[in-house]
Formats: structure tokens, C-alpha cells, sequence
């Protein structure tokens, strides 16, 4: 699974997660610690793009062979959960332009349904973010990675951050998209019998906008 990137265990990860699953968290500091995880996510993500050699000269007269980022990027949110992750990709590329798609998942059969996209023109031509905190079956960001081919953004092109994943999503969805790249901060054990990630940490978008 070369394409699975985990982030490192640090004690530092780990206590933000312990927080965010912790079913005694209030609201906001589920909020605050969630961001948290996801500036790291984002970091992870930059951390993945290639670069070019890009020759500078320091303030002190020494040339410096630098690099620069060889393409340009955008993020497309799975709307409602992975719109929480925008403020972070915000915070490390200004004025970075984003997508949404919304898909939900059927309560009862945990089956996706998509109901509207609206995509940059030339995402095409962009290494593409796909934000959604959480990979449980895989159902959700398969349909959207399906929309970004169907748009022309070939699969390399496209990184998808998110916080938890099921081994069951992952399995899913490197199957289909062995080139995509997933970024997760944590792989839990096995989705439970609703279809929701365990231990997991419950339901994501209700926890940061709702409850
Ligand atoms: C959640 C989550 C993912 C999806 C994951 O969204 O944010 O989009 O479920 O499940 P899957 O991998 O089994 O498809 P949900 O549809 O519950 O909506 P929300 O974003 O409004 O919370
Ligand atoms: N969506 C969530 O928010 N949590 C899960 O565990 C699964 C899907």
C-alpha cells in the first residue's frame, strides 16, 4: 500500500486523537483539535507535490539552489464534513481555489448518493486535494474521485486527506484508485454493523457542526 500515507504516531498525534474520539468532548474543542489534525493532514499533502529546481541569491550574496512547486493545486470538498478541512488548506496556500461536491451517505444503507458538483474550469490542470474527514466504506470518495476522472484530473493528480479510515474503505478504494494517494492521520480496526468507523469517533460532521 505505497500509496497509503499515515502520519507519524507521534505522542503529540495521538493525544489530539484521543481528544476528538473521546465522546466527553465538547463541541468546541473537538473543533479546535480536529483543526489541528487537519493543518497536519494538509502539511502531509504539501509534503507530497514535486518540485523543480528554482535557483535563488540569499541576502548575503551566496547563490542557493532552492525549489519551487512544479504545479499549481486546488481543493474539492466533500460537502458537509469535508468542508471543515477548506479553513486548513486555506491557512497554507492563500487564496487557494476550491470545489465542492456533495454527496451523503443513506443513513439506512450507508450507500451514497451524489447531488451536486461545482468544480474549478481547469482542474484538469491542478494536483487535486480531496478533503472528507472520514473514510469509513469508501462509498463517498469513490463517487467523487469518479466525478474529478469524469472532469479529466487523472488519478496522480489527485491526493485524498482525510483523519480516520477503515481498512474496509481502504481496501475499496485502493482498488479502484491505486494511483490516487490517501493521507490519513490514523487506520481504526473495522467499520461496526452502521457502517460507522470503529472505535472510530462517532459522527464526524455532527460533531463539528451540530452537537
Ligand atoms: C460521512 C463522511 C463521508 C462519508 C464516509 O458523510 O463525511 O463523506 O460519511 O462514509 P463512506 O466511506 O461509507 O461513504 P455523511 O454522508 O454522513 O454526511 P455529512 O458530511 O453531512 O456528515
Ligand atoms: N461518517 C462518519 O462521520 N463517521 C463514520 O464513522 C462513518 C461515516
Amino acid at each position: 500500500m505505497s500509496n497509503v500515507i499515515v502520519l507519524p504516531q507521534t505522542n503529540q498525534l495521538k493525544g489530539l486523537y484521543t481528544i476528538i474520539r473521546d465522546r466527553n468532548t465538547k463541541r468546541s474543542d473537538f473543533i479546535f483539535y480536529a483543526d489541528r489534525i487537519i493543518r497536519l493532514l494538509v502539511e502531509e499533502g504539501l509534503n507530497q507535490l514535486p518540485v523543480e529546481p528554482a535557483a535563488i541569491e540569499t541576502p548575503t550574496g551566496a547563490a542557493f539552489p532552492g525549489v519551487k512547486f512544479q504545479g499549481k493545486i486546488c481543493g474539492v470538498s466533500i460537502m458537509r464534513a469535508g468542508e471543515s478541512m477548506e479553513q486548513g488548506l486555506r491557512e497554507c496556500c492563500r487564496s487557494v481555489r476550491i470545489g465542492k461536491i456533495l454527496i451523503q451517505r443513506d443513513e439506512e444503507t450507508a450507500q451514497p448518493k451524489l447531488f451536486y458538483d461545482k468544480l474549478p474550469a481547469d482542474i484538469d490542470n491542478r494536483y487535486v486535494f480531496l478533503l472528507d474527514p472520514m473514510l469509513a466504506t469508501g462509498g463517498s470518495a469513490a463517487m467523487a474521485v469518479d466525478v474529478l476522472k469524469e472532469r479529466g484530473v487523472p488519478e496522480e493528480r489527485i491526493l485524498f486527506l482525510n483523519l480516520l479510515a477503515a481498512p474496509e474503505g481502504i481496501k475499496l478504494f485502493t482498488e479502484k484508485f491505486p494511483q490516487v494517494k490517501i493521507i490519513t492521520g490514523a487506520i481504526d480496526d473495522c467499520l461496526d454493523e452502521k457502517k460507522y468507523i470503529s472505535p472510530g469517533l462517532g459522527d464526524f460532521g455532527d460533531r463539528y457542526y451540530c452537537i
